[in-house]
């Protein structure tokens, strides 16, 4: 469990970035943070593991609350893993396997569990084969990927990924978005940002929508997404299959104030209206 109270934040004495954020994530959930561009996400998650000391309010895990020493700062990250927005902020070693397995090896895992992590991890994203290759020759893609494997070879309880699926091709993320169910599937609490409200509904339980550096809007996808003013403040838009049957509603369509928000619950509706016809 992850809890955040009241978080104050500023870059400089001008600019808060962070207002007073309180915010509760339960172990096993998969929720997703949304809000535009400057809005405070990856400022928010760069304080879940202690890399960010807030200026006010504490950050809790497991229910205990965060310290900023060496040696709690190494207890906290074992168990928050946070993948970059930047994967250049995250790889730094000279080969793709030295660097996933620069995390195990800091753990002071036995070299055998360490090689079996980094092949499992590499596996997973997708990039088996590139073991020897150099990060800073990888393109965007990849090197997101190898980002990715470095954090699941640490084997995190919670895992924090800021706009995943950025720059990834269409199977990339159809692909990422498989694995982080699968994790979360396997216990692994999952927090990810992300601009992509279509895919919003297939990977978050919850959602936690930020606006100029305070929280504005909490709870399920379709919560959220029936919410005209949240969505409107942060920027956002309703998923393209919703907007799609809101549409069909101004045609006459009786939607009975239920509008799909994926394509699986889009073929359903559409088998209910034909067969009300
Ligand atoms: N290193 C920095 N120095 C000064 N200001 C910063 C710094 N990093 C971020 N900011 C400012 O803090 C605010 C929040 O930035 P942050 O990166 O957290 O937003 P974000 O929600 O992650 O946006 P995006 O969707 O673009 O990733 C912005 O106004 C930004 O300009
Ligand atoms: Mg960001």
């Amino acid at each position: 469990m992850i809890e955040v109270k009241n978080l104050k934040y500023s870059y400089n004495s001008q600019y808060q970035a962070l207002k007073g954020v309180s915010l509760k994530v339960n172990k096993g959930e998969m929720v997703s943070l949304l809000g535009k561009n400057g809005a405070g996400k990856s400022t928010l998650f760069l304080h879940l593991n202690g890399i960010y000391e807030p200026d006010e309010g504490q950050v809790f895990i497991d229910g205990e609350e965060l310290k900023y020493d060496k040696k709690s700062l190494l207890k906290f990250r074992q168990k928050v893993g946070i993948v970059f927005q930047n994967p250049d902020d995250q790889i730094f070693a000279p080969t793709v396997e030295e660097d996933v397995a620069f995390g195990p090896l800091n753990l002071g895992l036995p070299m055998e569990e360490v090689q079996d992590r980094v092949e499992d991890a590499l596996a997973r994203v997708g990039m088996s084969g590139f073991e020897k290759a150099a990060p800073h020759h990888l393109s965007g893609g990849q090197k997101k990927r190898v980002a990715i494997a470095g954090i699941l070879a640490m084997k995190p309880e919670i895992m924090v990924l800021d706009e995943p699926t950025a720059g990834l091709d269409p199977q990339g993320v159809t692909n990422l978005s498989k694995l982080l169910r699968q994790l979360n599937d396997e216990g692994i609490t999952i927090i990810i940002s992300t601009h992509e409200v279509d895919l919003v509904p297939n990977y978050a339980d919850k959602i936690f929508v930020l606006v100029d550096g305070l929280l504005i809007g909490e709870g399920t996808p379709k919560e959220i997404f029936s919410q005209p003013e949240i969505l409107e403040k942060a920027n956002l838009k309703v998923p393209i299959v919703t907007d799609l049957f809101q549409q069909l509603e101004t045609e006459g369509f009786d939607m009975n104030g239920d509008y799909p928000l994926t394509i699986s619950e889009a073929k359903e509706k559409f088998i209910d209206l034909f067969n009300n016809r």
